[in-house]
């Protein structure tokens, strides 16, 4: 399988501006690399703050990196003219949590899902029958042609969501948090629709989320990033070798969207990104930090086929039964 994407040593920072402010830099992703191949489902999984949704914007080149490449489909991004660009993003797409909250709340479903069209200039021979194929497409009833989104469900605005992104026939669309604020039988439902149009359109995904669980469940290949930085990239059944991700793995979440999810039993502070530490930015709440992680900055190293870790005491095949219980028994729970 080929790659559809690159992202090579990708960094962004944000340098606050504030009038009387001293000037500070924010350091939101740091030196992330990684690669996804066509048909691929790369999960990308960690708390509130952690960069995931900066990783998106900057693969979507809706920012620009202070640092690193992102190479889409062979094309290097940085040196596309901005008509390229425009006309690449009709290949890569964006799924939001709330997929409304970027649409004008007077729009109808059709008017929402003929919007991709317009920005993009494409003519349409029916526009009835392109609103008709998407809902179908992403099972809705044509009843909702007309409907406003403060008439439809969690779940419906998400599939219209999903069939906006849908509309142009892309190849990569990055889904971030795409069912975070749903109950969890809706969440099935839009993961089960999910998996069906990748298998049908030969989609590729970019998954966002802060449940370990269901990216396992859902991905082939799962990325974990705790400050800014990969900490561990895996395919999805194996082993987790990290100290945060195996926390990850124990943790439930507040399902509530406005809540900042980050882990609650892990004691210990978060450092800040405005000054992270020169070692292990997990030091702080690690069971197993020693002298070497508080001052050493853990290198992504490989510990079998496609999985490394970041880490100078992972957790290796002595834990490797009690770890497989806990993601036996976390499975379970997932829909
Ligand atoms: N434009 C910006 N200026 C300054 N800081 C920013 C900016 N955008 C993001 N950040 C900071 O970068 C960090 C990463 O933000 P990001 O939204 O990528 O996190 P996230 O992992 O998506 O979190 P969540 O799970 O809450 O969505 C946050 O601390 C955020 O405050
Ligand atoms: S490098 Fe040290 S502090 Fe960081 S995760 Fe590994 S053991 Fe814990
Ligand atoms: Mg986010």
């Amino acid at each position: 399988m080929s790659d559809l994407l690159i992202v090579d040593h990708l960094s962004r920072h944000f340098t606050n501006t504030g009038l009387f402010q001293k000037r500070q830099v924010f350091h939101a992703v740091s030196d992330v690399s990684f690669s996804l191949a066509r048909g691929q489902i790369l999960g990308v999984v960690g708390e509130s703050g952690c960069g995931k949704s900066t990783l998106a914007r900057l693969v979507l080149r809706l920012i620009q990196p202070s640092k690193g490449a992102v190479e889409f489909d062979g094309l290097d991004m940085a040196t596309l003219s901005r008509g390229d660009l425009r006309r690449l993003r009709q290949r890569m797409q964006l799924v939001f949590q709330d997929p409304y909250s970027a649409i004008d709340p007077r729009y109808r479903v059709r008017d929402a899902l003929l919007e991709p069209f317009k920005v993009q200039g494409v003519k349409l021979k029916s526009a009835d029958a392109t609103v008709a194929s998407l809902l179908e497409m992403v099972g809705l009833s044509p009843a909702l042609t007309h409907s406003y989104p403060h008439q439809l469900s969690g779940g419906q605005k998400q599939r219209v969501g999903i069939a906006r992104a849908l509309a142009l026939n892309p190849s990569l669309v990055v889904l971030d948090e795409p069912t975070a604020s749903l109950d969890v039988s809706v969440q099935a439902q839009i993961i089960a629709l999910l998996n069906r149009l990748r298998e049908s359109l030969g989609l590729t995904y970019l998954f966002i989320s802060h449940d370990l669980g269901l990216v396992r469940y859902f991905c082939d290949k799962i990325l974990v990033m705790y400050l800014g930085r990969i900490v561990e990239i895996m395919p999805n059944d194996a082993v987790p070798t990290h100290p945060y991700t195996r926390a990850l793995l124990d943790s439930t979440f507040e399902p509530d969207p406005r809540q900042r999810r980050t882990i609650t039993r892990l004691s210990g502070e978060i450092p800040s990104g405005y000054n992270p530490p020169p070692g292990c930015a997990f030091a702080t709440r690690c069971p197993r930090v020693s002298d070497l992680c508080r001052t050493n900055l853990p290198a992504l190293e490989t510990i079998s086929d496609h999985h490394q870790t970041a880490c100078h005491h992972p957790l290796m095949n002595e834990m490797k039964s009690e770890v497989l219980q806990q993601v036996n028994t976390h499975e379970s729970a997932v829909p």
